[in-house]
Parts: structure tokens; sequence; C-alpha cells
């Protein structure tokens, strides 16, 4: 029965019409999609197709779980499509993101409260005494920023309702993003060239104010929903999710970072500024903003070059890549180490029979292709999944390490992604 269903899913692919997963001319933001920028976010048109898709054939299913959930994606159109959705990720600026994307504020005290927080701002006295203490603060942002950017964040603690909060943090720390000196078209912290630093003029308020209009037009749109499935955001370590019962999940759809932080998506660096803006309580940083990369998978190299997984792909690029850099070798190495013990942990809390729909980027390391939607397929097998389909979309329109610097040398780049798979897994 289970092979009937699967034969349906790669028939219902196949009659797709052809690049029909580019998505090149779709709206990534609408609903609540364009709240804040993050990097590597997944097409919403994909996570709702694959969403679509399963739910055509498998009409039971009633849960949704992305253990990567970044900016929500996925659990926002798994609440889109009526599922109860649990996400999670280690980045504490994705679960704000997370959180405030996957609920509908009541448009009217959203409206009342921006007139409050504008006609407020700008009469709030502050003095350096307010000014956030971290390491490279005028480095980031110039006087004039800091000082709105802290009007701004003493008045949203004073005259926003903490119910209320998470929607403006969300605001708060796009602007923070837009206004600092950093170079706002790139995910990585670089400040920008003297030249434009010296013409670098943001004004904070109308900054906040053009993100909020934007924000509370989505929001809007999805509060028109009225009732919507119940939300679920962890922080846990993928490699650990031992704090959710097994079998919880028919459906997972995410996408797992492409490699280590250091050497290709750098979440934590991306996070900074603005995590140590909105200084967060403390049970939601766990990890210093600044060392939040090292927790990611693949955080720390493996020690030794032993390949104990199972999985052939795994273990030719790593021969390949070992016989030009052997350390390089041991970091790649590390990352799916972590991956293995995640996609352990996945299987344990995904009902039998539960599909897992994998978006993945296959990144070059040393001029080797490392075909990670074929290693997590391999692997994937010691946890009883069996694959069910594997194809390639095109990425016109997404913002990801097409290109990077292997080196980490300023302007040498090459080519390091050349599409996303797309892969389904199902658990027997
Ligand atoms: C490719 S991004 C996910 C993007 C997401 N699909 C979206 O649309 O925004 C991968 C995410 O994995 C998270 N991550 C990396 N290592 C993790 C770990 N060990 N446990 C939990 N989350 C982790 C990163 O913080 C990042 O948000």
């Amino acid at each position: 029965m289970p092979q009937v269903v699967d034969d349906a899913i790669r028939q219902t692919i196949r009659e797709l019409p052809p690049a029909y997963w580019d998505f090149a001319a779709a709206d990534t933001k609408e609903w609540t999609h364009g709240y804040h920028s993050y990097p590597a976010m997944m097409i919403p048109q994909v996570a709702r197709s694959l969403i679509a898709i399963i739910q055509q054939h498998q009409r039971r299913i009633k849960t949704l779980f992305d253990p990567f959930m970044g900016s929500g994606t996925s659990l926002v159109e798994g609440m889109l499509a009526g599922l109860a959705v649990t996400g999670s990720d280690l980045n504490p600026l994705s679960r704000l993101l997370a959180q405030a994307k996957t609920r509908a504020w009541d448009p009217e005290l959203l409206r009342i409260t921006t007139d409050g927080v504008l006609r407020h701002v700008t009469q709030v006295f502050i003095s350096e005494a307010d000014w956030p203490r971290f390491d490279n603060l005028t480095f980031w942002f110039k006087p004039t920023v800091i000082g709105d950017l802290a009007r701004l964040k003493k008045t949203l603690e004073t005259i926003v309702d903490p119910e209320l909060r998470p929607f403006f943090w969300v605001a708060f720390s796009d602007t923070v993003r837009w206004v600092s000196n950093s170079r706002n078209a790139e995910f990585k912290l670089y400040r920008l060239d003297e030249a434009r630093l010296a013409a670098w003029n943001p004004n904070v308020f109308a900054t906040f104010q053009k993100v909020l209009a934007r924000n509370q037009a989505g929001n809007s749109r999805l509060f028109s929903r009225r009732t919507l499935p119940p939300v679920c955001v962890h922080d846990y370590n993928a490699m650990d999710l031992s704090r959710i019962p097994a079998e919880s999940f028919d459906l997972l759809v995410t996408s797992p970072p492409y490699g280590d932080s250091r050497t290709t998506v750098a979440y934590g660096q991306f996070s900074r500024l603005s995590l140590q803006w909105l200084s967060l309580p403390a049970e939601e940083l766990p990890f210093a903003p600044n060392k939040l990369d090292q927790a990611m998978l693949g955080g720390y190299a493996a020690t030794a070059l032993a390949l104990e997984l199972p999985s052939p792909a795994l273990g030719a690029a790593l021969e390949a890549i070992a016989a030009v850099d052997r350390n390089r070798a041991q970091e790649v190495l590390s990352f799916y180490q972590d991956l293995d013990v995640t996609l352990g942990q996945i299987a344990r809390v995904m009902k039998p029979g539960g599909y897992q729909c994998w978006v993945v980027g296959n990144r070059m390391v040393k001029k080797v292709r490392l075909r990670t939607d074929q290693i997590i397929t391999e692997l994937s097998r010691q946890y009883g999944l069996v694959p069910v389909v594997n194809f390639t979309r095109g990425i016109p329109n997404k913002r990801m390490p097409r290109e990077n610097s292997p080196s980490n040398q300023v302007g040498v780049k090459a080519a390091t992604m050349n599409g996303e798979r797309i892969f389904i897994l199902r658990k027997e």
C-alpha cells in the first residue's frame, strides 16, 4: 500500500510542467514571508507544492515538522495548509521570526500601537548609558544611528504591550540590519568601504516605519484567515530531539544548512547585530551571539578522518578532497557526522509511513561536488527511510552561496552550487 502512494507521488511530480519548481516569477514575499531577510530561505512555493502533493495522496495528515526552520517558511506554509506545525532552530533570531510570522496579530491593535510608537520615539530622552554594550558597536553603527536605535528600543520597551512586542522586535531587527554599516546585500558581516561609509546616512525611524508597513500588510492577510492551526517553536539542537515524543509527526519539510557555518552560510554572523541589539532574555540565548556558529552542524572539525558512516557517496567525496587537503576533508566529515545524528533523531519523531521532504544545496569543496541529497538518502536507510523521488530545481531568485570565497580571500570566488535538489523519503 505505501508503495502505491509512493508511485502516485512520483506520477504527480512527473506530470508537472518543465521548470515548475523554479518559480521564477513567484512572489516569495506574500503572506508573512517578507517580514525579515534570512540566509538561504526556502522558496514558499516549493514548500507549498510539496505539502500539497503529500496532502493530495495522504489525506489524513495533520502535523508538520521542520528541525531547521530558519525564518519559518515551511511552518507558515504548513499552517496555511491546515497542519499543526512544529519547528526548531538553534538560532534565537530564527525563533523570533518563526513565532511572529505564524501568528495573526489584530491589525487594528498594531495600527494604534504603531501610531503611538512613531509619535513617542522622537521625544524619548536617551543618554550614552542607554546604548547597548557590545564590542565594535561604533564600528557597525554611526553614533546618530546608535542614538536613534536606542530611542526606538526604549520606546518599544515602554509603550508596546508585551503581547505585541515580538511583531515589533522583528521590524526592529530588520531595521538594525538596514541601518548598520554592513553591506546589506551580503549575509556575512562586511563593513561598507570608506567612500560608501562617508556618504552613509540612514534614517532609522523612516526605515522602521517602512518595514512595519510592509509587515502589517502581510499580517492583515494572515489575519483574514481567522482560525489558524497550532504552532510550536522550540530551541532544540537538531542533534538532540529527545524532548519530542517518538512518532509525533506526519510530514517533514526542511532545508538543512549546506555545510558548516564557517565555510558556508554563517547564520550566527548574519544574526549577530540583531541579537546584540535585541538583548533577549538569557534563556533565549544559551550561546553568546558570536558563538552561535560553532554550535551548529559541523561547528567542530572531526579529529580523525575515519569514515564509519554508511554512505558510499560521502566516502568517495571525502577521498577526493583528502587527496588535496586532509584538514578540509575532516571539516567536511564533521558536518556529515552531525547530520547523520540528526537523521536518526528525525526518524524517531516521524510516524511510520510519514514522508520527509528535503530541499538541499550540493556544494563544491576543493572542486569536489558533495551530493548531500544522495548522502542523506544513503545515511537514512539505517533509520528505516526509503527513497521516493529526487529531482533538481533551478534557483533563479534565491539569495544563496552560489559563489563563495573558498580560500576565504576577499575577491576570490568559485562556483559552489548548481541548483537545489529536492527529494522525498518515506519512513517504513
Ligand atoms: C537553510 S537554513 C533554513 C532556512 C529555512 N528553510 C527558511 O526558509 O528560512 C538552516 C537552518 O538550520 C539552523 N541550524 C544549523 N544547525 C542547527 C542545529 N544543529 N540544530 C538546529 N538548527 C540548526 C540554522 O540556524 C538555520 O536557521
